[in-house]
């Protein structure tokens, strides 16, 4: 297959654990031709959507990890598949790139995730879809409502609801002198919609990371855990990934997800489990293959491919 990764920059991945490389490298060795794509490259022109492209092989050192043709201009419809795999933040930019990859499916190019399911599922608010999962948590952007949230809660957690890697998270308890600040600060005054959530102290064993791949679960997590003195398990924020078989529980909650994500043309989601809550469903770009693969020895990038190869014979 021909394959586009719509990517950041190649300087800025990490080849030894980015998840994004770990794709590359599974379908390089199944004999998939793989291009990068990079997102400012992305245009309609002359009827159709297009982006300077280069072919990519990847070589096994992590200091000199790829070599790249010149770029030359393709359709994405030449493509088998369009792995969209940005970072946030889920920007204008970000919504305006589902546009331009909405576009293309409708000239006939299969992206992933779908575009649409890339713009309507919110990271932070689509739990509310699944209550029986998730601790309790209130959406609001009213200062005082938030507020009294704190005082119900006693120690809560409140996160933008268009972050990633642990930033802009707080946690706040009922005596917390700056609680007053911490609410302006985070909502702008009462302009901006913020999550606020029961604080989970499970949180101690760690934020898991499960995969959904293809309508299927990854039976390993990565619990990460904070490291001491941080709230925080993301591992951008220094947490420790420990690999571990699923729960009963995770395993609950990652067979009912799913199939749901998957129909939605969510080939890849990662969910965030805390204790036993539901608290986040990543779609923009999830990670923790490597991490998972290495601990575990289970082959999640080769379980991406045969979701990936199964979608494509579609
Ligand atoms: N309800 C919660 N209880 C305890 N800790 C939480 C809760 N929600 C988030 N956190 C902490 O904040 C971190 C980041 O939260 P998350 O919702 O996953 O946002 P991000 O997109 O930044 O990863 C988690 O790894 C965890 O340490
Ligand atoms: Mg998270």
């Amino acid at each position: 297959m021909k394959l586009a990764f719509i990517l950041d920059p190649l300087e800025h991945l990490k080849p030894w654990k980015d998840s994004s490389v770990a794709m590359l490298r599974a379908a390089q060795a199944r004999g998939h031709e793989t291009f990068a794509v990079m997102r400012p490259a992305l245009a309609w022109r002359a009827g159709a959507v297009r982006a300077a492209c280069a072919r990519l092989s990847l070589r096994d050192d992590h200091r000199d990890w790829f070599a790249a043709q010149a770029p030359r201009e393709m359709a994405l419809t030449d493509f088998d598949a369009v792995l969209m795999r940005q970072d946030p933040p889920f920007d204008m930019e970000y919504v305006a790139a589902t546009w331009l990859l909405e576009r293309a499916e409708g000239e006939g190019a299969r992206v992933f995730n779908a575009a649409r399911a890339l713009r309507d599922h919110s990271e932070k608010l689509s739990i509310l879809e699944f209550p029986q999962f998730i601790p309790d948590t209130l959406v609001a952007r009213e200062p005082e409502a938030l507020q009294a949230f704190i005082d119900e809660m006693g120690d809560a957690i409140f996160k933008p609801v268009d972050g990633m890697g642990g930033a802009g998270v707080f946690r706040v308890t009922r005596s917390d002198p700056n609680r007053n600040v911490i609410v302006e600060t985070l909502t702008d005054n009462g302009a901006r919609t913020i999550v606020a959530q029961r604080f989970l102290p499970g949180i101690a064993q760690g934020d898991k990371r499960i995969l959904l791949i293809g309508g299927k679960v990854v039976p390993w997590a990565l619990a990460r855990i904070p490291k001491p003195g941080e709230t925080r398990g993301n591992l951008a924020t220094g947490g420790t990934g420990v690999a571990q078989p699923l729960t009963a529980r995770d395993r609950e909650i990652g067979e009912t997800l799913a199939p749901l994500l998957a129909a939605r043309g969510v080939l890849l989601a990662g969910i965030d489990v805390i204790g036993d809550c539901l608290t986040e469903i990543n779609v923009t770009s999830p990670t923790c293959f490597v991490e998972i693969a290495q601990q575990s020895g289970f082959d999640v990038a080769g379980m991406f491919m045969d979701a990936l190869e199964r979608e494509c014979r579609k």
